[in-house]
């Protein structure tokens, strides 16, 4: 209270609050979700002279960063930002001012010498409340309203968690520099980490540590872009798990904060909750409910369809393995891709592989015996005249992946490089044109990007495989030409949601996504062939 009429008697305040904070022992740390504010209720005892121990309940506020630094995590030159980027400003200004209940405030939370590097003009930052850390309290401000000076991270925390604050704080974002960065990324109490990545090198004399990326997992990235010769991109990193903190009392380690206690990451901004990639399907199935034609598909069920919509998904740091709906099978779809790139075009179905992505073995059995077999034909051999199960196909035609591979490995930025699933010489084809039609390469600055084409999609049941089944042939393609994946867009022609799979998915649109996992690839394999389901980790 006092704090708002006099910064020097805030910083009394604020002090006094860290140095008998300090007085507590740590005795037990567990996050949790108090009305509209993110806390850490700390279980502090204070041990008097006599031995007694008091245990008090001290709550502390969580945050989130936000940060712009290189890849070796250089934020500053200086005493500035050693770049110039408009749009990392907008999105800075747009993150932490805006928030959900309009009559709240978002606070940023600033070393000294980060406060002291922004222009007189604009400072303290409008719209927000500043709260500056510093030791010596020699801080050059004017009195405001705005501002709030604490002498240690702990007590700025505590401060905010206050009743005073706490409703009417919404958000608190620490927002550098580097001496505070350095205690404050990885700590506990940081909930999420807003990292503008900047790709290429620019020279630094400020540095913050690395994400600790057994705690942090991605939940969203931007494609990368272009501003004043520096590409860059926008990434939200959400904690998974807390570190382990050691427990002073008994000296074992313990986890106070796993994902199960959080019930979903709607602590996040809305701004950046939304821009998670499930949503663009969660979206589409959205869309086909409220406003898809109803039809009668041609064997006879009922179905809601759309024509023509668009998803893009970004490989760079997570594998779009969706999170909302019934559990994909994992290992299926590597065992179904593994089978269709691999071998001979005629090699049978192992008996064992009761496979979903392309369709379902049921349904390809029900159509003609050997269904599935021209279904692989199709995707892996070029002019060469369907014969059979038992035909020997490796001396006919082209093997259309081999040749795609080829062109890759020529490493033209830019080259057209298409993967026809369906030729039209066929009569089959002309007859009765597949779902999939092609998938088209792209290779720009080292990443390998896919475009793909499907006539028509049954969005409840099958988007969800076709998704990651094309996703992991990008990914392994990519790897095998040694690039990185870039983006995988699809473009559906008709999708549907046949209508028994509404109310499941009416259900599935009530639930938050989760971060996407993390897919790594055995770097030691390079021929396409070679490959087993164990050469592919999926973690998270
Ligand atoms: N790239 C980005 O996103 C970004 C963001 C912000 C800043 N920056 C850059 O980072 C550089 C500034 O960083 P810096 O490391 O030099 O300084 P800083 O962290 O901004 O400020 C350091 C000062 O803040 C106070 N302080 C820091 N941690 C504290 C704590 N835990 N408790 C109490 N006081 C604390 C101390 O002030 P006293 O000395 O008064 O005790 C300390 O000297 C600049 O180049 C700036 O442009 C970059």
């Amino acid at each position: 209270m006092v704090l708002l009429f006099s910064h020097k008697v805030g910083f009394f305040i604020t002090n006094f609050v860290s140095r008998s904070s300090n007085r507590f022992r740590l005795r037990n740390v567990v996050a949790k979700h108090k009305s509209s504010c993110w806390q850490y209720s700390v279980m502090a005892s204070k041990i008097g002279g006599d031995g007694d121990v008091n245990v008090h309940d001290v709550s502390k506020r969580c945050y989130q960063v936000v940060v712009a630094a290189t890849r070796d995590m250089g934020i500053g030159k200086d005493g500035k930002l050693p770049w110039k980027l408009p749009s990392d400003l907008k999105f800075f200004k747009e993150l932490t001012s805006t928030t959900s209940d309009t009559r709240k405030k978002n606070a940023v939370l600033m070393g000294r010498k980060t406060w002291e590097s922004i222009p007189l003009q604009f400072r303290p930052l409008p719209g927000r409340l500043n709260v500056v850390l510093t030791r010596s309290g020699r801080v050059e401000t004017k009195l405001s309203e705005d501002v709030v000076l604490c002498a240690s991270r702990a007590s700025a925390l505590e401060l905010l968690a206050s009743s005073r604050y706490c409703s009417a704080i919404e958000n608190v974002f620490v927002i550098g520099g580097g001496q505070l960065l350095r205690e404050a990324l990885n700590a506990p109490e940081c909930v999420a980490i807003h990292i503008t990545e900047i790709e290429d090198h620019v020279d630094c004399d400020t540095f913050i540590p690395s994400i600790d990326m057994s705690l942090f997992r991605p939940w969203y990235t931007s494609p990368p872009t272009v501003e004043n010769d520096i590409r860059h991109s926008f990434v939200t990193y959400v904690r998974m798990r807390d570190s382990q903190l050691e427990h002073p009392a008994s000296g074992r380690t313990a986890d106070i904060c796993d994902a199960s206690n959080f019930r979903s990451f709607d602590f996040l901004p809305k701004l950046i909750l939304e821009r998670h990639e499930e949503f663009v399907y969660l979206n589409l199935i959205q869309e086909i409910i409220s406003s898809g034609k109803h039809k009668i598909e041609r064997r006879g069920t009922d179905i809601l369809s759309k024509f023509s919509s668009q998803m893009r998904f970004n490989l760079r740091k997570y594998f779009p393995l969706f999170t909302t709906g019934k559990e994909l099978l994992w290992g299926e779809i590597v065992e179904e891709l593994l089978w269709l790139v691999g071998g001979s075009a005629g090699a049978k179905v192992p008996p064992e592989m009761i496979g979903h992505t392309w369709g379902g073995r049921e349904h390809l059995k029900r159509e003609e015996d050997d269904s599935e077999v021209i279904f692989k034909f199709r995707h892996t051999q070029l002019c060469a005249r369907y014969e059979g199960v038992h035909a020997e196909y490796k001396s006919q035609g082209f093997d259309k992946l081999l040749m795609v591979i080829d062109k890759i490995n020529k490493r033209l930025d830019g080259a057209l490089v298409i993967l026809l699933v369906c030729d039209p010489s066929d009569p089959k084809v002309r007859e009765c044109p597949p779902a999939y039609t092609f998938a088209q390469f792209y290779v720009e600055k080292g990443e390998l990007s896919c475009h793909i084409c499907w006539a028509s999609a049954d969005v409840g049941h099958g988007i969800p495989y076709y998704i990651a089944s094309y996703a992991l042939l990008t990914c392994l393609i990519a790897h095998v030409c040694g690039f990185v994946p870039g983006d995988l867009t699809a473009v559906l022609g008709e999708a549907s949601v046949h209508e028994a799979h509404i109310k499941p998915l009416q259900e599935q649109l009530r639930r938050y996504p989760k971060p996407f996992p993390i897919l790594r690839v055995n770097p030691r394999k390079k021929d396409i062939d070679s490959f087993v389901e164990a050469d592919f980790e999926l973690t998270n």
